[in-house]
Parts: structure tokens; sequence; C-alpha cells
């Protein structure tokens, strides 16, 4: 179940004292101490953005049959990766500037505390798997562009063309009227086609053993400068698992993500005792308050999107965005959309 019901509860219990010292028994946080000892959830439970809706089923159901939570987290993403009709992941991805689509995904193992990413990927439909390479086979972190694809190859992975006709047509579209003076002629304005994306599926899952995991993978920004890196291949702040507290990611505008650590601050504000929801609007304070002024409308709404799933180690989940959206999760029986909690009630 998600945690919005049972947070009024607890902001009740908790008003007029600090969370650390209402919940940090039950996360057995000691005075400096890390988070240990948390009750582990009892069923299986995975949360994504709102475009992981099979991600969360298929990921709920490897958990069931015994699979283990970063294999189930990555086999749910993939099945986005894989279709060519989502522009924002994997296979079918919209473009850079030059009409190359770069990848970039990375992954964390909570029992393991391993972690692996790949950046500007190019070729490679299944990028969150190349991740999980890097994590299970290399003493690295994260490899990037041809290193990372001539790692990929060295594992038997199939270099392909990821540009579909579709993403090949928006590209054109976007290429022709980015400028009135350039030297490409202005084509008639289609504009679900010329829209800047930003898609990117992140999944967060725990086992009935308290067994976390997380895995982001994306295509990036559309049009963006060659080479360009999100937030989602950086560990901490695409995704980040710990194992002892939970695991969290985000969808949205990178690079202000970038600067709050955001996956990371996330699962650090469960591990003071906040649930999901909160510590996913709590991090998104922290971004308006280092989101630089041009970014932010005169009532300091932000001009971009931005959205924090999460789920803790006892199987609570929820998710937050600056204004309304869906979010998608497997409670341990089915996989449904869900509302976010959120800052705004309109865009700026
Ligand atoms: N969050 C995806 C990106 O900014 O690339």
């Amino acid at each position: 179940m998600s945690d919005t019901l049972s947070r009024r509860e607890f902001l009740g219990a908790a008003s007029g004292l600090a969370a650390g010292a209402v919940l940090g028994p039950e996360l057995g946080v000691g005075r400096g101490a890390p988070a240990v000892h948390i009750q582990a959830a009892s069923k299986n439970v995975a949360v994504a953005s709102g475009n992981g809706l099979r991600a969360v089923q298929r990921a709920g159901e490897l958990m069931a049959q015994g699979v283990d939570t970063l294999d189930a987290a990555i086999e749910g993403v993939k099945i986005q990766e894989l279709d060519p009709n989502d522009a924002s992941v994997g296979y079918g991805g919209f473009p850079n500037e030059e009409g190359v689509v770069q990848l970039d995904a990375s992954c964390m193992h909570g029992p393991s505390r391993r972690a692996g990413a790949v950046g500007a990927l190019e070729g490679i439909k299944t990028p969150s798997v190349v991740a999980k390479y890097v994590l299970l086979y290399t003493d690295h972190i994260m490899l990037v562009g041809e290193g990372a694809k001539r790692f990929a190859l060295s594992y038997g992975f199939k270099e392909e063309n990821l540009l579909t006709d579709r993403a090949r047509e928006a590209w054109l579209h976007w290429r022709a009227n980015r400028g009135s003076r350039d030297d490409w002629l202005d084509v008639p304005r289609d504009e679900r086609l010329t829209i800047r994306e930003q898609g990117t599926i992140n999944c967060n899952v725990v086992n009935s053993r308290g067994e976390l995991s997380s895995v982001t993978t994306t295509s990036g920004l559309s049009w963006k400068i060659p080479g360009r890196v999100g937030d989602s291949p950086i560990i901490g702040a695409g995704q980040y698992t710990d194992n002892d507290v939970g695991a969290a990611g985000s969808t949205g505008r990178g690079e202000a993500n970038i600067k709050v650590c955001g996956a990371f601050l996330t699962v650090e504000f469960m591990r003071r005792g906040m649930k999901p929801t909160d510590a996913a609007l709590e991090t998104l304070r922290r971004v308006i308050a280092t989101s630089e002024p041009r970014l932010l409308d005169e009532q300091g709404r932000p001009t971009f999107g931005l959205t924090f799933y999460a789920v803790n180690k006892k199987g609570e989940f929820g998710a937050a965005a600056f204004t309304p959206r869906r979010y998608a999760a497997f409670d341990g029986e089915t996989a449904a959309h869900h509302d976010a909690a959120y800052l705004f009630e309109r865009e700026p």
C-alpha cells in the first residue's frame, strides 16, 4: 500500500518533535550510527515512473518466483527499453541534436552493495543490462561512450540502429524548425512531434526478505548536445539503494537533480525516519532551493518537471512531483497507477 494514508498518522504523531526522535528507535538509528535492523517488507513491492506499469507488474511476478531484486527490476524496465513506441528510453528513444541515440542507465543491488552505470551508450538497445554487467564483471562503476559500447559488444550485445522512423521524423521536424536563420527550411509544425521529451523509466523494488534494488534507464533529453549525460546514470542522482533503508530514483530534468543527488537524498531522508512520499517531497523542496532563478517563475515554481519515486525496506512506497502526475506500483498483489504527492496545483 502507498504510504500516503499512514503518512498523516505519522505527521500527527511527529508534530512538535524531530522526525528522527520519533522514528529513530524503530529504524535502529543511534546517534551518528547508520540505520540498521529495520523491519523488512513481508511482500514484494515495486514502484516506478508512470510509464512503468508493465515494469512493476513484471518485477512483482519475478520476485514472487524468487528472482533476485535487481534482475527483476531490470527485466521490468527492459520491456520499455525494447519498445519502439516509447520515445524516451532505449530503442526508439529520441536522439541528440545530430540524430544519434545516446542512452544512459544505472543500477544498484542492495544485498551486495554494488553499482553499475553506462553513459552516452550508442547502438545497444538495453543499457540497463549493460549497467548490470558493469556491476557484475568490473571493479568500476561507470563506463561511457565508445568504451561502454566496446564493453557491451565483448559480452555479445548486438549493435543495432536505435533510431526508429518515428524518432527520426521527430528529430527532422525539430531540426527544421529550431531557428528562423539557419539553412534548414521550416516545415509545418507538429506539436506532438516537436516537443522536447524528457522521459525516463525508474524502478525501485523490495522483496519479501527486505532485499532492495533500483534501476533507471533513459535516452535522456531529446535533441541534447552530443555527449550530454543526465542524472539517470549518476549513482545517487538517477537512482540509489541502501539495503538497510530503501531505494529511490527519478525522472525529469536531470540537471536539476544532479545538483542535489536526489535519489541519495531521498534515501537519506527515509533513513532519518521519513516515509517515502515525505522524503520525495522534501527532496523536491531542496531542488527548488538550489534552482537558478531563470528556471523558476515569479511565484517560485519550477518551469521544469522532476519526480521522485521511493520504497522503503518495509515495503511502503510513494512518489512526489512538482505538479499532479501518476506513477506505477506493484503493492504485493496488483500493479496499478497511483497519484503522486505534489507541491503545486498547476504548471507555471
Ligand atoms: N532524467 C533524465 C535526463 O535528464 O536525462
